[in-house]
């Protein structure tokens, strides 16, 4: 099996950026042993200090967050990061070429659990006019990033990751201390009988999404013609990554449960990333509206709707949207 390197040098990325993956993942292998560990590394439970987005942070919000910042500030190719648990960026090299953004741990409801749980991280390029402490560098829409992947910590722990050449797919060996190849290329099917959505919101949802799944929801009988099979998560990076692996259709779209937070999902380290992803492997990635990695960000933690997965399931999901408007 191959290491990430041979298959970074082959896919053309540029060294520096090869390095800078290698750093990311260097601080994921960290997190991911200190998760193995669980309460015997004191890592579970909450702090008592909450994120901008007014969450309570886990210990390990905090802690991975801590370790990715330090050490991708470290490799003096980064201008700046930008992370779900930091109000604000932070100036690194101001001669760095790449900018990263991340979601430290994703799935902070699963933690306590022993469920699972990732870190999903975006790269794009830097703008050498710009000043490294100005936010706006960030506001690029998803289709300038350079590389974005996922770490999932799971039964195994594994990487999906895209520089644009296809999704790949690495195991991390434990034995060896590095990631290994194991799939070439992620392929989603384009057609699905799987969906995942948090269906307590329902009621809160705009039409078009209540009627989509109101129709998969009538299986055979109704106008989709086949029944359909639920699954959720509760923590993004298991829900795309199961879709990566067989396909189906993920959703978090809007809702006015709390009218302030009509989106939940951040799109510059949790939409962008994953649509990235999810697109390199043949999928889509929609807001029911547009496509997701085409929308001019305003804010660094900026929300999103988000509707992806395997390409005809998106389509017909769009097109509730479409027709309504
Ligand atoms: P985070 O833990 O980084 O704040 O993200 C949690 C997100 C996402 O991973 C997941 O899809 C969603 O929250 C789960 O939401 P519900 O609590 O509605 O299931
Ligand atoms: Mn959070
Ligand atoms: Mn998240
Ligand atoms: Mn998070």
């Amino acid at each position: 099996m191959r290491r990430i390197s041979p298959v970074l040098q082959q896919d053309g990325v540029d060294p520096d950026l090869i390095s800078l993956l290698k750093t990311i993942l260097a601080a994921c292998r960290e997190i991911a042993f200190r998760v193995s560990q669980g309460e015997l590394a004191g890592v579970l439970g909450s702090t008592l200090s909450e994120n901008v987005q007014g969450e309570t942070q886990k210990k390990l919000d905090v802690i991975a967050n801590e370790l990715l910042k330090e050490v991708i500030l470290e490799t003096g190719v980064v201008k700046a990061i930008s992370s779900e648990e930091e109000d604000d960026i932070v100036p690194g090299n101001p001669h760095g070429r790449y900018l990263v953004t991340f979601d430290p741990l994703d799935g902070s409801s699963n933690t306590d659990i022993n469920s699972l749980i990732g870190t999903i991280f975006s790269i794009l390029p830097a703008d050498p006019h710009k000043d490294a402490s100005d936010a706006s560098q960030f506001l690029q829409p998803g289709s300038a990033q350079v590389a974005a992947g996922y770490v999932l910590y799971g039964p195994s722990t594994m990487l999906a990751l895209t520089t644009g050449k296809g999704t790949r797919l690495y195991t991390l060996d434990k034995t060896y201390g590095g990631f290994l190849l194991t799939a070439e290329q992620a392929t989603i099917p384009k057609y699905t009988a799987e969906f995942a959505i948090n269906m307590s919101n329902q009621r809160f949802w705009e039409a078009p999404m209540k009627n989509y799944i109101a129709d998969l929801l009538k299986g055979k009988e109704g106008i989709r013609g086949k029944n359909y099979n639920m699954r959720w998560i509760a923590a993004m990076v298991g829900d795309v990554h199961r879709v990566l692996c067989r396909g189906g259709i993920f959703a978090y779209p809007r809702d006015l449960k709390d009218p302030s937070k009509p989106d939940k999902l951040r799109l510059m380290y949790e939409a962008n990333p994953m649509s990235f992803l999810v697109e390199q492997a043949g999928g889509a990635s929609s807001t029911g509206y547009q496509r997701i990695m085409e929308i001019i960000p305003t804010d660094i933690h900026q929300r999103v709707a988000v509707i992806l997965g395997s390409k005809h399931e998106v389509e017909t999901c769009v097109n509730y949207h479409r027709n309504s408007t």
